[in-house]
C-alpha cells in the first residue's frame, strides 16, 4: 500500500481526480490524520497541489489547519496516510531531511533567528548548500525581495512584522523549494502589509513555479490570489472552491458553515 503514490508513477504523482488539468502534482496529502499524543486533531484529509498553484486552507481557529501542515513537518503526529512530495513518499523522511528533499516551510510563530541579522538568517536557510551555492543563491533570494537589502545587517529581531515575515519567506527559499507550506503569513500584520505580503511575494513565488500550500485567516485576500480555497472544519476539509471565487464576506461565510460545498 504504502508504496503506490495516488497516481504517481516514476515521479509524476497526479492523482486521479485532478485529470485534465496542466501541470504535474508536486504535493500530495491523501487520507492523512494528524495530532498530538495519539488524539487525532486531522482526521482523513487529502489534497493535491501542481507546480505554480496556491491552494489555500481556511477555517476557523483551533479547526487543525496548523496542525496539517505540522504533520506533514512532523512537529505534530502523523496518525494514518501519506504525504507524497515530487511523486516521491516523504511521510516519514525527518524534518531534517525534508528541506533537501524539496520542502521549505515558514511556521506560523518562530519563523526566524530573532538574534541573528538578516543576512545570518538567510544563510542559515541555506546551510545545506555547498557554501559558494550558498552565496549565490543569497544573492538571488535578496534580489526577490529588495526590501531586504537594505536590512541585511540588522538584527531579525529589530524588523518590522512585515519585514520579518519577507524574511522568513527568503530563508525558506534558500534551498529553492519546489514546495513552500505558509502558516498565516499574514498573521499580525497590517492590513497594508499583510496585502503586500501575499498579493506581491506569495504570488511572485507561485508565478515563479513553487506551488504553495497557504493557511491564511485573510481569506479573501489569499482566496484572490489562490488556485484553490479548501474550507477545514473541526479537522475534515469540509468544502473546496476554486480561488477567486470567494469575492465577499458573504461567501466566506457560507463556506464556513458549510452550505457552499456544491456550486
Ligand atoms: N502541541 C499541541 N498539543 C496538543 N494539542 C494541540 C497542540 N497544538 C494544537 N493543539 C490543539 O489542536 C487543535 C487544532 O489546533 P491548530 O493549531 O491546528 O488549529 P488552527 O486551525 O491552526 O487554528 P488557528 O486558526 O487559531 O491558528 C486545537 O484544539 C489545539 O488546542
Ligand atoms: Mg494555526
Amino acid at each position: 500500500m504504502a508504496s503506490e503514490a495516488p497516481g504517481a508513477v516514476d515521479g509524476a504523482a497526479r492523482p486521479a481526480s485532478d485529470s485534465g488539468d496542466e501541470g504535474e502534482t508536486v504535493l500530495a496529502i491523501v487520507d492523512y490524520s494528524a495530532g498530538y499524543a495519539g488524539h487525532a486533531v486531522v482526521s482523513g484529509v487529502s489534497l493535491a497541489l501542481r507546480a505554480g498553484e496556491v491552494v489555500c486552507i481556511i477555517g476557523p481557529n483551533g479547526a487543525g489547519k496548523s496542525t496539517l501542515l505540522r504533520g506533514v513537518t512532523h512537529d505534530a503526529q502523523r496518525l494514518a496516510g501519506r504525504v507524497w512530495l515530487n511523486g516521491q513518499d516523504i511521510s516519514e523522511v525527518p524534518a531534517n531531511r525534508l528541506a533537501s528533499r524539496g520542502l521549505g516551510w515558514v511556521p506560523q510563530l518562530d519563523d526566524v533567528f530573532p538574534t541573528l541579522t538578516v543576512k545570518e538568517n538567510l544563510a542559515m536557510g541555506g546551510y545545506l548548500l555547498p557554501r559558494t551555492e550558498g552565496k549565490a543563491r543569497l544573492e538571488q533570494v535578496a534580489g526577490m525581495f529588495p526590501l531586504l537589502a537594505p536590512l541585511m545587517g540588522a538584527v531579525a529581531g529589530r524588523l518590522s512584522g512585515g519585514e520579518r515575515k519577507v524574511l522568513a519567506l527568503g530563508r525558506a527559499l534558500m534551498t529553492n523549494p519546489a514546495v513552500l507550506l505558509l502558516d498565516e503569513p499574514s498573521a499580525g500584520l497590517s492590513p497594508l502589509m499583510a496585502d503586500q505580503v501575499l498579493k506581491v511575494h506569495v504570488a511572485a513565488l507561485a508565478r515563479s513555479g513553487v506551488g504553495v500550500l497557504l493557511v491564511e485567516q485573510r481569506a479573501i485576500e489569499a482566496a484572490a490570489i489562490a488556485t484553490r480555497v479548501d474550507v477545514m472544519v473541526a479537522g475534515e476539509i469540509v468544502a473546496s472552491r476554486p480561488g477567486g471565487t470567494i469575492a465577499d464576506v458573504e461567501a466566506v461565510a457560507e463556506l464556513f458553515l458549510g452550505t457552499g460545498g456544491s456550486g
